[in-house]
C-alpha cells in the first residue's frame, strides 16, 4: 500500500471536498418502515422493500425451514453442487407464472444485467440505450465492447433517430421503472416504433424490470405480465426490492439461457445464492400472486396517491411519479445533504442521491414509499419536508 498511499490519501480528499464522500452506515433495526441505528430512530424512506415482505412471516419461516434442511450457504457455484431443489423450484415458479421458457438465477441484479449484457452483446452490432440506465448496465455494454447509442431518456423521436443514424443489428436496453427519478419507460412505445419502422428484425429489447417486478402489472408480474417473451426476450428481475429478499434473475428464452449457462461469467464463476435464499423468495413469490399481494399493492398505490395529492396540497416541489420512487429535486450536493440531514433531525431518514449516481447538477432526495407506511408517517414525512426545504 505505501506505493500507493499518497496518491489514494489524494483521490479520498477529492472526493470528500466534492461533497460526495460515502460512508457506510450501520442500522440496528431496520424495516420497510422504520430504521434505527446508533443515532436514533427513524421512519424510513430510503428502503427497496417496497410492499414490506423482508419481514413477512411466511417469507421468515420458508427462509429458516430451509436452512435447517440445506444448510446456511450453497458451497459452489450453481454448475457444480450449489443448485439444489429450492433453485429449481423457484425458476420454474417464475417460468410458469411470467410465461418465459426459463428463467435463470443469479446471485444479484448487477451481476445479472452486467453478466446478460457482456454475454449476449457480441451477438449485436450495436447496442442502444436510455441515458438513464441502471450502473450495471452501464457497465456491462461498457465492457462488451459493442458499439453504443445512448438516446435521450424516454425520447422515442431521439430513439429513432439513432436507430436511423446506423445499421445493423440492436440491442435497445431500458429500465421499466427508473431507479433514481422513479418514471416508467414506455416499453409499449418502444416496441410501436420498431414495428413501425422496420426494425422488428433487427432488433431485440432488454428491460430491467428491478423496480416494477412485484408491484406494476398485471397481478404485479411486471413487465413480464405486460409484455410477451417474444417482445422482451431480455428481462431482468431483481429479488431484493419489492420481494424482499435478495439475488435476481433473468427471464429469457431456453436457447438464450442455455447459451448464458455455457458463458456468463457471473454465473458460472460465483457461489450460488443459497437454498434458504430461494425457498424465501419462493413464498415471497407466492404471496405476491396471491390475496395479499394484491391487497399490499393497493395500500402502496393508496400512500403513492396520497404523497403526491398532499405535497401538492402544500405546493411542495415533488416530482410525482405513479411509483413508489418519488423525487424532490435539489440541484447542488450541497443543498442535498443539507435538507437530508434536517430530515433526519426530524426523525425522517430519506438519503440524499448525488452524482454519479444521477447526472451532474441533479442531486435530489429519492423518496421511498412501501406499503407499510401509514397516512400518519406520509403526513409526518411531508410536515419534515416542508421545513427542511424553508430553512
Ligand atoms: C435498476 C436497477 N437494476 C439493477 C440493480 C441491481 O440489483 P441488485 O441490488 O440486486 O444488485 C438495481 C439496484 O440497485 C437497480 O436499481
Amino acid at each position: 500500500m505505501a506505493v500507493i498511499a499518497a496518491r489514494l490519501r489524494q483521490a479520498n480528499s477529492d472526493r470528500k471536498g466534492l461533497q460526495r464522500w460515502r460512508t457506510l452506515n450501520t442500522g440496528t433495526s431496520v424495516s420497510a418502515r422504520t430504521i434505527a441505528d446508533d443515532s436514533g430512530s427513524y421512519l424510513n424512506f430510503s428502503s427497496n422493500d417496497y410492499l414490506g415482505l423482508s419481514n413477512h412471516p411466511s417469507v421468515l419461516a420458508a427462509f429458516c425451514e430451509a436452512v435447517t434442511s440445506y444448510g446456511a450457504g450453497s458451497r459452489a457455484s450453481s454448475l457444480v453442487v450449489g443448485y439444489q431443489v429450492p433453485h429449481a423450484y423457484l425458476s420454474a415458479q417464475l417460468a410458469e407464472w411470467l410465461e418465459r421458457e426459463q428463467v435463470l438465477l443469479m446471485n444479484s441484479g448487477f451481476a445479472a444485467n452486467h453478466g446478460c449484457v457482456t454475454t449476449m452483446a457480441p451477438f449485436y452490432d450495436r447496442l442502444v440505450s436510455d441515458r438513464l440506465i441502471h450502473a450495471s448496465l452501464i457497465d456491462g455494454i461498457r465492457h462488451s465492447r459493442v458499439r453504443l447509442q445512448r438516446f435521450a431518456h424516454n425520447d422515442m423521436a431521439d430513439l429513432l433517430q439513432r436507430l436511423q443514424q446506423q445499421s445493423g443489428n440492436g440491442l435497445i436496453l431500458t429500465e421499466s421503472v427508473f431507479s433514481m427519478d422513479g418514471d416508467r419507460a414506455p416499453v409499449r412505445a418502444i416496441l410501436n416504433l420498431i414495428d413501425d419502422n422496420g426494425y422488428r428484425d433487427q432488433c431485440d429489447l432488454m428491460v430491467d424490470d428491478a423496480h416494477g417486478f412485484g408491484v406494476t402489472g398485471p397481478d404485479g408480474k411486471g413487465v413480464g405480465g405486460e409484455f410477451s417473451q417474444a417482445e422482451v426476450p431480455l428481462l431482468t428481475l431483481t429479488f431484493g426490492k419489492a420481494v424482499g429478499v435478495a439475488g435476481a434473475a433473468i427471464a429469457t428464452t431456453s436457447e438464450i439461457a442455455d447459451y448464458l449457462v455455457n458463458h456468463c461469467r457471473e454465473l458460472i464463476y460465483s457461489t450460488a445464492f443459497p437454498a434458504a435464499q430461494a425457498a424465501a423468495i419462493s413464498a415471497s413469490v407466492k404471496l405476491l400472486q396471491g390475496a395479499e399481494g394484491a391487497s399490499l399493492r393497493t395500500k402502496l398505490s393508496d400512500n403513492i396517491a396520497l404523497l403526491k395529492q398532499q405535497a401538492a396540497a402544500l405546493n411542495l416541489p415533488l416530482q410525482a411519479t405513479d411509483t413508489a420512487i418519488q423525487t424532490v429535486q435539489l440541484g447542488s450536493d450541497a443543498r442535498a445533504l443539507e435538507v437530508s440531514s434536517r430530515l433526519r433531525e426530524q426523525g425522517i431518514w430519506c438519503t440524499a442521491i448525488r452524482p454519479p449516481t444521477v447526472p451532474e447538477g441533479q442531486a435530489r432526495l429519492r423518496i421511498a414509499l412501501s406499503a407499510m407506511h401509514s397516512a400518519d408517517d406520509i403526513n409526518q414525512l411531508l410536515r419534515a419536508l416542508q421545513q427542511s426545504l424553508e430553512t
